[in-house]
């Protein structure tokens, strides 16, 4: 999840009516709305803005496509618009921890809207653009804990959140540069630390925030082997292969309805493996995120990074048996050892004896809640905590002001059980944009 602000932009709002902000666009003219923020403030907030051709029929597996006209004008942008295609987390119901970071508005491919919220002061504001998070399959600009308008108002700065398609509608790559995914314009979630090591993003932005993730995280990137074989077992999936000629590919593809494609693009159900992410395309990442960071190949920018204190939790929750969020899910050596065998499915027998051994309960008091947090330290390190560590450490090697954050408080209106203690995305509820929203 990311946050990162760019150069100045002037604030060109003409007031139509007192109540009804109108920004004049290339595109046509977009009305919105004077909206009370906390602290007895107001801000213009414009929902739903689409900026880009709807990525339907032949621009589905495509670049974003720039829009000429606005659909009306003026565009009357007072509501969220649609989410983009994804798979909801329905585990465990209506629970408020979980539901909360599901889409609440309609599910459509035509998904590329945007919101804006802006200060009602004159003069030069600096834009900050929220990149949601979600693994790459999932995320919505319309989610309430993502509502800019407490943070526009508090920070008197500009702020901006976009959707970007997810899933394969998003990523799909089939690795050896034929089908490249739509990466220019998708600015991937934790992964957006990628924007630091973009030629083609450089000019965009000045300083970024990253919570919770590093492009350099084990699955915030696809190999090209990753992409090719994840790509091979979706097109099979979905009789899509086509001898690898990416045309008839696509132009498959582009002929299959929504569902067919969302229930056929979980590929590998693996621990922590999300199915599609950025990869190499040559044009957007030229190299691996590892190698361009150890090439020192990124913008020297400044940044503030950061983790909470209980990353993992949430993940071996969805995962590992013998975990509940209704109990003190507690473990014993045998579930401990089993545990790190499925979080680290990918590393060698050495290295997971290595991380049981490290990683092993040494008091001899309350051991079964020890080995239980043990488990998600194993998680949360490898995952979250570990790789945005580096990215930080790398990032303050080169003299680029750098800060890093760690999240400590659970707040007194957590829902999860106790033992997930504080969570990965915790920092958003209390973040710049919550606390004075609800
Ligand atoms: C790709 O698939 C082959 C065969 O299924 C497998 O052996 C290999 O480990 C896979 N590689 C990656 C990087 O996923
Ligand atoms: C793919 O083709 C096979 C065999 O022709 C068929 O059984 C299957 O339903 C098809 N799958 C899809 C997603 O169309
Ligand atoms: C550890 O916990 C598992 C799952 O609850 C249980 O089946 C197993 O018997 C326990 N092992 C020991 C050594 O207590």
């Amino acid at each position: 999840m990311l946050l990162f602000s760019v150069t100045c932009l002037p604030t060109a709002i003409l007031f139509a009516d007192r109540h009804l902000p109108e920004v004049k666009t290339t595109a046509g003219v977009v009305r919105g709305r004077v909206v009370p923020a906390p602290q007895g403030s107001k801000v213009n907030e414009y929902l739903g803005v689409p900026f880009a051709q709807p990525p339907v029929g032949d621009l589905r597996y495509h670049d974003p496509v720039r829009l000429d006209k606005l659909p009306s004008d003026p565009y009357e942008a007072t509501d969220h618009k649609y989410s983009c295609i994804q798979f909801l987390d329905e585990t465990f119901g209506s629970f408020a921890g979980s539901a909360m970071w599901n889409a609440p508005n309609d599910l459509r491919e035509d998904c590329l809207y945007l919101n804006v919220w802006t200060p009602r002061s004159s003069g030069k504001k600096a834009v900050m653009v929220w990149i949601y998070g979600g693994g790459f399959y999932s995320g919505s600009n319309a989610l309430w804990v993502y509502d800019g308008k407490a943070l526009a108002a508090h920070g008197d700065v500009i702020v901006v959140a976009p959707n970007y398609r997810v899933g394969t509608f998003g990523f799909l790559s089939t690795g050896d540069g034929k089908i490249k995914g739509e990466q220019k314009h998708n600015r991937g979630a934790s992964s957006a630390g990628l924007h630091l090591m973009s030629a083609r993003s450089q000019p965009l932005f000045r300083r970024a925030i990253y919570e919770s993730g590093s492009p350099d995280s084990h699955w915030s990137f696809m190999t090209s082997l990753q992409a090719r074989n994840r790509s091979r077992a979706f097109l099979r999936g979905v009789n899509c292969s086509r001898d690898d000629d990416a045309d008839a590919i696509l132009r498959c593809l582009r002929a299959l309805p929504v569902d067919v494609i969302q229930s056929a693009e979980w590929v590998d159900s693996r621990f922590m493996v999300f199915p599609w992410a950025p990869t190499v395309d040559g044009r957007f990442l030229t190299d691996t995120p590892y190698s361009l960071m150890k090439a020192g190949r990124f913008q020297h920018k400044e940044s503030l990074l950061g983790v909470n204190k209980n990353e993992g939790t949430f993940w071996i929750l969805y995962v590992l048996d013998g975990f509940t969020k209704d109990g003190p899910s507690l473990q014993n050596r045998t579930t401990f050892k089993r545990g790190v065998d499925v979080i680290a499915w990918d590393l060698s027998e050495e290295t997971r004896a290595q991380l049981k051994q490290l990683y092993r309960p040494t008091d001899d008091r309350g051991r079964a809640a020890a080995f239980r947090d043990a488990l998600g330290d194993v998680c949360g390190d490898r995952s979250f905590t570990c790789p945005t560590w580096e990215m930080a450490t790398t990032l303050a090697d080169t003299g680029a002001p750098t800060y890093f954050y760690y999240l400590a408080y659970r707040a007194t209106t957590e829902v999860w059980p106790p033992w997930m203690g504080v969570i990965h995305g915790a920092e958003i509820q209390v973040g710049p944009c919550i606390p004075y929203a609800v």
